[in-house]
């Protein structure tokens, strides 16, 4: 890993934000139902607007729909390799600002990233919504509900290799006051 000297080393090492990393490779070491309720704890303990927590998950445990899901897309392949996956939703019937939820499930397919870290676990946000042919499969496939955005996939399971994540600070990109 690049040590940027600018930053103290305990940001680096103890901090899951600068450990997270995509994971698309697992061990067969699979992850536990604690686990699984822990990283879902802190999904729910995202901000979101008018604190409206419309969201909602499918946890999917067998090989069958693993598999299903990694065939959605071309991108999808982690999901047949992973130990589990966390279908984020969005519950539109619950929603008070419709028009914000998808900044909500943003913050909390991350708190879930982070959290899977944070467990000694890698994992992987699969993008589904807004791409529409790649939302209906899941939703077919899952029995969605109309009221529900079948948001994102997130993979997780033990990393095969030690993460080692770039830092990415770029100072041209801050800007002070005005742009
Ligand atoms: C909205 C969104 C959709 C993504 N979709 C996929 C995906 O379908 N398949 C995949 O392997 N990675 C996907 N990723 C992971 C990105 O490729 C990854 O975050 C990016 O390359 C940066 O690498 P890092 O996560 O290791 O920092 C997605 C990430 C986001 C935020």
């Amino acid at each position: 890993m690049e040590i940027d000297l600018k930053i103290d080393v305990k940001y680096i090492s103890m901090n899951p934000i600068f450990q997270r990393q995509s994971v698309r490779r697992y061990s067969d070491i699979e992850v536990t139902d604690a686990q699984i309720e822990n990283i879902l704890r802190a999904a729910m303990q995202a901000p979101s607007a008018c604190n409206q927590q419309a969201w909602e998950f499918i946890v999917i445990e067998s090989d069958e729909d693993k598999k299903a899901i990694s065939e959605m897309h071309r991108f999808a392949k982690p999901a047949g390799l992973a130990s589990k996956l966390i279908v984020v939703l969005g519950n539109l019937k619950i929603a008070k600002i419709s028009s914000m939820i998808e900044q909500d499930l943003g913050a909390c397919c991350e708190n879930i990233l982070l959290q899977a870290t944070w467990e000694g676990l890698g994992a992987v946000w699969l993008g589904f919504h807004p791409i529409e042919d790649r939302s209906l499969k899941l939703k077919e496939y899952l029995n969605i509900p109309d009221y529900c955005i079948p948001f994102a996939v997130i993979c997780v399971g033990y990393p095969l290799k030690e993460a080692n994540p770039a830092l990415r600070y770029d100072e041209s990109k801050v800007h002070f006051d005005r742009y």
